[in-house]
């Protein structure tokens, strides 16, 4: 029996849907992720002081062995989601881990995600993780807003900066405000769309209504303002960038080709009320969601979204598992009833959690866009899709194929049963990717990055009582395989067995040592389709 499809507008929804703005933070650790977080929640009343979205960090941090690895390494470990208001708008802001070693769990955060905005350092420039994200973006089309940070520290001339964001970063950069000055000699900054100038007072917060309106450059209470070197160079700056710059293209913008560009000084509130007056007028609300059968519209009647992480422990007193689920179309209201796909039966969503800055609450409706965690024990994978009825299956829930790769050695053989259990388990979340050989009874964890590990090994113990360990194995390369023609297929498992083992949701997986030893495999099978990324089942 084929599945009606089930898309039907329901046009009261779109108030709702154009007023909601769903993004996450794109940058490098330490240019400064945190501290803009923490002035957009203030913009947005979602907190009420400084430092409360760190204290909230080391709070968590302070609650499992688990998060004491963040504490300890001074990383942030785990992503999760804040909702705040700004004028008529709700947005929601998924937070990314910085750290290199955790990108895979970011880059499937940048997948629920409709715009991104993304911070560079003044004074580094285009840093390594920062590329790595971008690419994920790209690969999605994703809207960037650019906020360039650390203005009232000594840095790179504007100019070079947008030439190294647009040879790193292959993104046009189009300025909506323009610094005056950088360092000690940081006098503010000037916004190009609205002739206004804003004042730089370290220490002191701005207010909507401080800036001032300076329609003709020529004006002599700029020089009064700003002094007349600067002033000077400001003109030079206008009169450059009016004939340099392209101009700024909404079009060019959603589809990802080109950014505009905020500068400002995060740590002092300076700049960022501009950006975030920009980013709710012209970031995208959520939009059409490409599913492996069609699109999805967000103003479908019908309910539907997706999983995109699960993650442990947020609550000490609990020990349970939240999944994150990002709705893409309908509206979710309590206790409603959806089918989860992959397990084929229908589950009430009773008690579901939105997540506003400082605290949980229980969820009565929520709309495209929105996230919402739901409690899980263990029936809810990420990738997996929610529905009213009809089967859909979102698209773009990547899996990276792991890069390092450790034997599990088990200390307490009477703990065989609960290492598989808590192994399978942290591979539902993301955390690592467990494969067992084809031959042998091993376990490898792999991961993206080494880091992995030793939140495995102190989760395992915390959470499962299993006292387990790593020890190197020479693997670095792993490719998900499939083949059409079966009995070619079969024949490369029957010669290549002592290679293959299956992941965790039992898929084939070549392991080798090194590219060139796959290079090898695949001259001799050009049959067989070896795969770096996989979706999510
Ligand atoms: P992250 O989340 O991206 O890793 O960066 P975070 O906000 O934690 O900022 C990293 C460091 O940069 C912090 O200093 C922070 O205070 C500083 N910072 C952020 N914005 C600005 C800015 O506009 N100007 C200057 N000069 N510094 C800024 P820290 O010393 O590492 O931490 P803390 O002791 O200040 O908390």
């Amino acid at each position: 029996m084929t599945n009606p499809i089930d898309n039907k507008i329901d046009k009261t929804l779109l108030p709702e849907i154009k007023k909601r703005r769903t993004f996450g933070i794109i940058s490098h650790p330490d240019a400064g992720k945190t501290t803009l977080t923490e002035k957009l929640l203030l913009f947005g009343g979602a907190i009420q002081q400084a430092g409360a979205v760190k204290s909230r960090k080391a709070a968590r941090a302070a609650t499992s062995d688990f998060l004491s690895i963040e504490q300890e390494r001074g990383i942030s470990v785990s992503s999760s989601v804040m909702k705040f208001n700004y004028k008529d708008y709700e947005i929601n802001l998924l937070d990314t881990p910085g750290h290199k070693d955790f990108s895979e769990d970011t880059y499937r955060v940048l997948t629920a995600v409709d715009c991104a905005v993304m911070i560079i350092d003044s004074a580094k420039g285009v840093e390594p993780q920062t590329q790595k994200l971008m690419e994920v973006c790209r690969m999605r089309n994703t809207p960037i807003i650019t906020f360039i940070n650390k203005l009232d520290r000594e840095g790179l001339e504007p100019l070079d900066l947008f030439q190294e964001i647009e040879d790193k970063l292959q993104i046009e950069c189009v300025p909506l405000t323009w610094p005056i000055g950088m360092g000690k000699r940081f006098k503010g900054v000037y916004n190009l769309e609205e002739q206004q100038l804003g004042i730089f007072t370290p220490g002191y917060t701005p207010k909507n209504d401080d800036g001032v309106l300076i329609k003709d450059l020529d004006d002599p209470m700029l020089d009064e303002m700003i002094g007349e070197s600067l002033a000077h160079q400001l003109r030079e700056d206008v009169a450059l960038l009016s004939v340099a710059a392209e101009p700024f293209d909404i079009d060019l913008y959603l589809n990802g080709t080109q950014t505009p560009v905020f500068f400002g000084s995060a740590i002092n509130n300076f700049g960022v009320r501009e950006m975030l007056d920009a980013f709710v007028r012209i970031a995208p609300c959520p939009g059409m969601r490409p599913t492996a059968t069609r699109d999805v519209d967000p103003a479908e009647a019908a309910f539907s979204g997706f999983t995109f992480k699960i993650q442990a422990n947020m609550d000490p007193e609990h020990r349970d598992r939240i999944a994150f689920f990002r709705i893409c179309s309908g509206k979710f209201t309590k206790g409603m009833k959806v089918r989860h796909h992959r397990i084929g039966k229908d589950i009430k969503i009773a008690n579901a959690t939105i997540f506003m800055a400082q605290e949980r609450s229980n969820v009565e409706e929520a709309y495209p866009g929105d996230i919402i965690g739901i409690h899980n024990h263990g029936t809810i994978k990420i990738g997996d899709t929610f529905t009213t009825k009809e089967p859909l299956k979102f698209l773009g829930i990547p899996s990276f194929a792991p890069e390092h790769f450790r034997r599990v050695l088990l200390k307490d053989p009477l703990k065989a049963k609960s290492l598989t259990k808590g192994l399978t388990q942290l591979a539902e979340e993301g955390t690592i990717q467990v494969f067992r050989p084809l031959h042998g009874n091993m376990h490898i964890i792999g991961a993206v990055g080494v880091l992995q590990f030793d939140v495995t090994m102190a989760r395992l113990k915390a959470e499962y009582n299993v006292n387990a360990g790593y020890e190197p194995i020479d693997l670095s390369v792993a490719r998900w395989v499939e083949c059409e023609n079966e009995s070619y297929f079969n024949d490369f498992i029957r010669r290549n067995e002592s290679s293959l083992a299956r992941d965790a949701e039992g898929r084939l997986t070549f392991m080798t040592t090194s590219e060139y030893q796959l290079g090898f495999t695949k001259e001799d099978w050009p049959d067989i389709e070896f795969h770096k990324t996989r979706e999510h089942n």
